[in-house]
């Protein structure tokens, strides 16, 4: 496991540049931490990472549910799944086959996911309890075996 400390978004978008372009395809990525932890702000640096071709354009899927940005390699998949808890909530947009492409699947709110996916890498972000200005955010990053 390793452990990342930021203290800005521009360090988190940093971080998420460094950790995506460190991932191979096809890879599942489990991001978990409570409202406004910076699980979208890490996704767009890793997508960046990953080469995707309009970093720019990846914003969160809050509303849109999934996003999907091209890569030279294939695609990268955003998912948010605050509104998608139910498992057939997850089947109707297609996710399940999303998740047995040989894409990436970003997971916001992983820990709601219901249906069954390969290992994923698993990044946690917390708050720092000794933060003055809240701005502090702390990432533990480990492969998780089936
Ligand atoms: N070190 C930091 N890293 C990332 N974001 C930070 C940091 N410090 C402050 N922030 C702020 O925290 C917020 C993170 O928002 P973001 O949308 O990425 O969170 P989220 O985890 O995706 O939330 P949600 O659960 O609503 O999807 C932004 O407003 C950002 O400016
Ligand atoms: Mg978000």
């Amino acid at each position: 496991m390793a452990t990342y400390r930021t203290s800005s978004p521009l360090q988190t978008h940093r971080l998420g540049v460094r950790l995506g372009s460190a991932i191979q395809p096809p890879r599942t990525v489990f991001l978990r931490g409570e409202l406004g932890a910076g699980k979208t702000a890490l996704a767009k640096g890793l997508a960046e990472g990953l080469g995707v071709e309009d970093p720019d354009s990846v914003h969160s899927p809050t509303f849109s549910l999934v996003n999907q940005y091209p890569a030279p390699w294939g695609t990268v998949f955003h998912v948010d799944l605050y509104r998608l808890e139910g498992r057939r909530q997850q089947e109707s947009v297609g996710l399940q086959e999303i998740l047995d492409s040989d894409d990436v699947v970003i997971i916001e709110w992983a820990e709601r996911l219901k249906l069954e996916c390969d290992p994923p890498l698993h990044i946690e972000i917390r708050t720092s309890e000794d933060d003055d200005n809240g701005d502090v955010r702390i990432f533990r990053v480990r492969e998780l075996s089936g």
